[in-house]
């Protein structure tokens, strides 16, 4: 039995690979840790193991540097080798639940990397979620994971696996704390070039958020630094006060606003700075 008392789960989910959720679960940690906070943060990928490669990196990158820089409690959650589908389903559920229960104790935030797979360790993350936070590449050919849409005249023909997923969590939330899963999609790798097609992708996230119940973030643009900041573990919070042979841009401004929207936009309980100041 997960004993959550006031800590606030946050679930990054999809079931698309590659759409960000690794980097988004990072760079969301690190502005709670940065407001003030102590974070857990799982990982349910044993396979690539990006989020603990992530935090595994930038602990190394703060011990060579010796940077004071925030870190949270880590663990990858590993997959079961029991016989049967069942036995391995309920052992990588209690494994799950037991690590939420740890970090409840002495965290006020838990945060959560999904694969980019459907499995049963993600569904179960998914049940957990106060907030679930969805990244979607910014293209028609992603909104498959939220709806069937009609290619010609862009209308929803019906709600998607991964909708039903959500709704499914959303039943089993209910059902086991009376509690409601507030889920938030935002863009990912938006492009400053095709400014009409960003306009349609829009406009269809807005019909489609009131149909499949979630609310819609701005999102994030389409940047290389995301991919430069891996190495070292850092985020784009980090950068400005650390030894990074990475040179501060106006484009990394415009990302930092872009993040500092988006925190602002999940409303997380008691988060009073601002994670980009302090
Ligand atoms: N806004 C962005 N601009 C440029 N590159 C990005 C952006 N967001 C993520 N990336 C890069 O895309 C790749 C995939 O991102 P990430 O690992 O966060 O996705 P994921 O959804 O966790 O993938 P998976 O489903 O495999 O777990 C990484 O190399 C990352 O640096
Ligand atoms: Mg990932």
């Amino acid at each position: 039995m997960v004993v959550m008392g006031g800590t606030h789960i946050l679930v990054v989910g999809n079931e698309k690979g590659g759409s960000g959720k690794t980097t988004t679960a990072m760079h969301i940690a690190v502005a709670i840790m940065r407001a003030g906070h102590k974070v857990a943060t799982i990982d349910l990928d044993p396979r690539q193991r990006s989020l603990t490669r992530y935090v595994e990196n930038r602990r190394h990158w703060a011990e060579m540097k010796e940077l004071e820089i925030p870190h949270s409690t880590h663990r990858l959650i590993k997959l079961s080798d029991r016989e049967s589908v069942t036995a391995r389903k309920q052992d990588e559920e209690t494994r799950l639940a037991a690590a939420i229960a740890e970090f409840s104790q002495k965290h006020e935030f838990v945060v959560v990397d999904c694969p980019g797979s459907d499995s049963a360790l993600s569904r179960a993350a998914h049940s957990y979620a106060d907030t679930l936070v969805t990244p979607l590449n910014d293209s028609f050919i992603d909104f498959d994971l939220l709806a069937q849409i009609d290619p010609e005249t862009f209308k929803v023909d019906g709600p998607s696996l991964y909708s039903e997923l959500v709704w499914d969590s959303r039943k089993s939330r209910a059902l086991r704390d009376h509690g409601t899963i507030d889920w938030v999609v935002i863009r990912n790798r938006m492009s400053s070039l095709n400014a009409r097609n960003k306009e349609r992708v829009g406009d269809v996230l807005q019909a489609l958020s009131r149909q499949v119940g979630f609310r819609l973030g701005a999102g994030f643009g389409e940047r290389v630094i995301y991919r430069e900041l891996f190495p070292s573990g850092l985020t784009l919070l980090d950068l400005r006060d650390e030894d990074v042979d990475i040179t501060f841009s106006m484009s990394h401004v415009a990302a930092l606003q872009e993040l500092r929207d988006i925190v602002a936009l999940l409303r997380l309980p008691n988060l009073v700075s601002d994670p980009a100041t302090g």
